[in-house]
């Protein structure tokens, strides 16, 4: 499973790249607000911090600003993926920038029927909110499972970007219903480290090594 990270904050990017763990980073306006950065330039730092796909969302809401939008951020750098919304428009522009060759991630899925229309229109990428289903009592890995089923069934290639992960179960259960990759936010990712028994058994160990009054080296 690819592993991407949720922030544009270029100093958890690069915290989260010293793992030499992570495959790809996604942003939304939401998070470039938060970075209180410019955009260009937070997307370019970040697309040098990671080498794999950097996911830039357009915010325009029509299909000649998309498209304007989308080919201006899929110039900043080769690993930009360009991010829009799951609606008409966006799929229209989806289409159409996957015919120019920029690889789009659609953002912003809720069924399967809508990750089923941005596997027709060429997406690269598809982000399912799982969180965000959750929240609203309906099951978000469940949508992971169908949307796998679904792609499988028709050979689609788009691949399933699990997104809005809140908890390592979500990251474990996605992995598990089969889905491409899971973008996280950086506390999601460090805790992936943590067990209990991990620590307690490092301490038991290391007491006993001690107790043995031996050096390795
Ligand atoms: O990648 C999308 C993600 O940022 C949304 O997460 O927690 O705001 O639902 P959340």
């Amino acid at each position: 499973m690819q592993l991407f990270i949720d922030s544009a904050d270029v100093a958890e990017l690069h915290a989260a790249a010293a793992s030499g763990l992570i495959d790809g980073v996604t942003t939304n306006p939401s998070l470039i607000a938060k970075s209180g950065r410019k955009m260009k330039e937070a997307i370019a730092e970040i697309c040098s911090i990671i080498p794999g796909p950097v996911s830039a969302e357009a915010v325009a809401t029509d299909v000649e600003g998309m498209l304007s939008e989308g080919r201006y951020l899929a110039r900043i750098a080769s690993n930009v993926v360009v991010k829009l919304p799951l609606t008409e428009n966006g799929l229209r522009a989806c289409r159409t920038l996957a015919d120019e060759g920029i690889r789009v991630n659609v953002t912003l899925c809720f069924s399967a029927v809508q990750a089923m229309l941005a596997a027709k229109a060429g997406a690269y990428f598809i982000s399912p909110f799982i969180g965000r289903l959750d929240d609203i009592k309906v099951d978000g890995v469940g949508l992971i499972r169908e949307i796998r089923k679904v792609y499988d069934n028709y050979n689609f290639r788009t691949q399933v970007l699990a997104a809005s992960i809140r908890t390592p179960e979500h990251v474990r259960d996605c992995a598990l219903a089969g889905a491409d990759c899971a973008t996280l936010p950086p506390k999601i990712f460090a805790a992936l480290y943590k067990h209990p028994l991990t620590d307690s058994g490092i301490e038991a160990f290391l007491k006993d090594w001690k107790s043995t009054g031996q050096s390795i080296l």
